[in-house]
C-alpha cells in the first residue's frame, strides 16, 4: 500500500475540509481551511504573481490561489487526486494542463517539469514533506521552481507539539530527540519512568482496512528549527515560522470539553502569532526568501 493509495482513497471528499459552510459540522477539526487562509494572506503579503505547489492534493487551495489573479501550477502522485485537481482548475477558469502527474522523488520527473512549467515568485508544499523519505531532496525540487528573492511556504508536521500531548509522541520526542546523545543507562531509566507518567497507548493509529491509513504510510513529523537549518543552507534568508491546527487543551483530554466550546476554542487561536504556537499546533509553516545573489 502507498502514499499515493492514501490519497486516492481521499480524493473524492478532500474538498470538504476547505468548505466554510462545514467547519462546525465536519467531524475533523478543518485546521486545512485555517491554513489555506494563512496561505492566501502570506502570498498577497508578499505580491507573488505565480505560484508553483508540490502535491497540490485535489487542487482547493491551489484553485483559490488562482482565483486570487495568480498564475499556478503544480503536481501531485495520486492518479484519483490529479484526476480532481484537473476538474477543478477547469471548474475554476484555470488551465487543467497546469497540473503534473509526478512523483516529487523522482528528480528527472521534477527536472523535465521544471523545464515545462518555468519559475515561479512563489512555491508552496503543504502536507507532502511529511511523506517523503529526504528532506534536502525534497527542498531542492521546491527550490528549482522558486526565482531568486521568490517565497517559500513549506508546510511540516510539528514535534514540538510533542511536549504537550503528554502520551507516545512526547515519549518519542523525548527520547530520540532531547535525549538523542544521552547514554543508554540514562535512555533505559528515563523510558521506564515515562512509561509510568505519560499516556504511551495513545493517541490511536489512523488505520484503514486496505492499510494505507495516515499512521501506516510514511507521515513523519518535523522538527522545525532543524527543517529551517535544511532551508537556509539552500540559501534563503528572513524565516519565519507560522503555526496552526491549534489545541488548547492535549488532544486526549479535548472530549471532556463540549465539543462547541472546544472547536470555538480552538478557532479563536488560530491566526495567534506568539510562541506558543510552536507548542499548541499540531503544525506550521516555514515562510523564506529565496536569496538574489
Ligand atoms: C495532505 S495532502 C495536501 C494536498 C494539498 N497540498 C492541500 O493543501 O490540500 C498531500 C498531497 O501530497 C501528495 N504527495 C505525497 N507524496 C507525494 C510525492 N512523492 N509526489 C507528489 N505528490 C505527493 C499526495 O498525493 C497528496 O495529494
Amino acid at each position: 500500500m502507498s502514499i499515493a493509495s492514501h490519497y486516492d482513497g481521499s480524493a473524492s471528499t478532500y474538498a470538504d475540509q476547505y468548505d466554510e459552510a462545514k467547519i462546525w459540522t465536519n467531524e475533523e477539526y478543518p485546521a486545512n481551511f485555517f491554513r489555506l487562509k494563512l496561505v492566501r494572506k502570506l502570498l498577497k503579503e508578499s505580491g507573488a504573481q505565480s505560484v508553483y505547489e508540490l502535491g497540490v492534493g485535489d487542487a482547493t487551495p491551489l484553485a483559490a490561489v488562482g482565483s486570487d489573479g495568480i498564475r499556478v501550477a503544480g503536481n501531485d502522485v495520486s492518479p484519483e487526486m490529479v484526476k480532481y485537481a484537473k476538474a477543478n482548475m477547469e471548474s475554476h477558469g484555470l488551465d487543467p494542463e497546469a497540473i503534473a502527474f509526478l512523483d516529487v522523488q523522482d528528480t528527472n520527473a521534477i527536472a523535465a517539469e521544471r523545464e515545462r512549467a518555468g519559475e515561479f515568485d512563489a512555491v508552496m508544499a503543504m502536507g507532502v514533506i511529511p511523506h517523503v523519505t529526504d528532506d534536502r531532496d525534497f527542498v531542492a525540487s521546491m527550490d528549482a521552481f522558486l526565482r531568486p528573492g521568490g517565497t517559500m511556504l513549506l508546510q511540516f508536521r510539528n514535534s514540538m507539539f510533542s511536549m504537550f500531548t503528554f502520551n507516545r509522541l512526547t515519549k518519542e520526542f523525548i527520547l530520540d530527540e532531547l535525549l538523542v546523545d544521552a547514554p543508554q543507562s540514562v535512555r533505559t531509566v528515563v523510558a521506564t519512568d515515562l512509561d509510568q507518567r505519560l499516556a504511551v497507548d495513545k493517541p490511536p493509529l489512523r488505520t484503514r482496512p486496505t492499510g494505507d491509513g495516515y499512521d501506516e504510510i510514511l507521515s513523519r513529523f518535523h522538527n522545525p528549527f532543524e527543517l529551517a537549518e535544511v532551508v537556509k543552507s539552500f540559501g534563503y534568508h528572513d524565516l519565519s515560522f507560522h503555526w496552526y491546527n491549534y489545541q488548547p487543551a492535549y488532544p486526549m483530554i479535548a472530549g471532556q470539553v463540549d465539543p462547541k466550546e472546544y472547536r470555538q476554542a480552538q478557532m479563536d487561536l488560530e491566526g495567534g502569532t506568539s510562541w506558543r504556537g510552536m507548542f499548541l499546533c499540531s503544525a506550521g509553516l516555514i515562510q523564506a526568501t529565496k536569496n538574489t545573489v
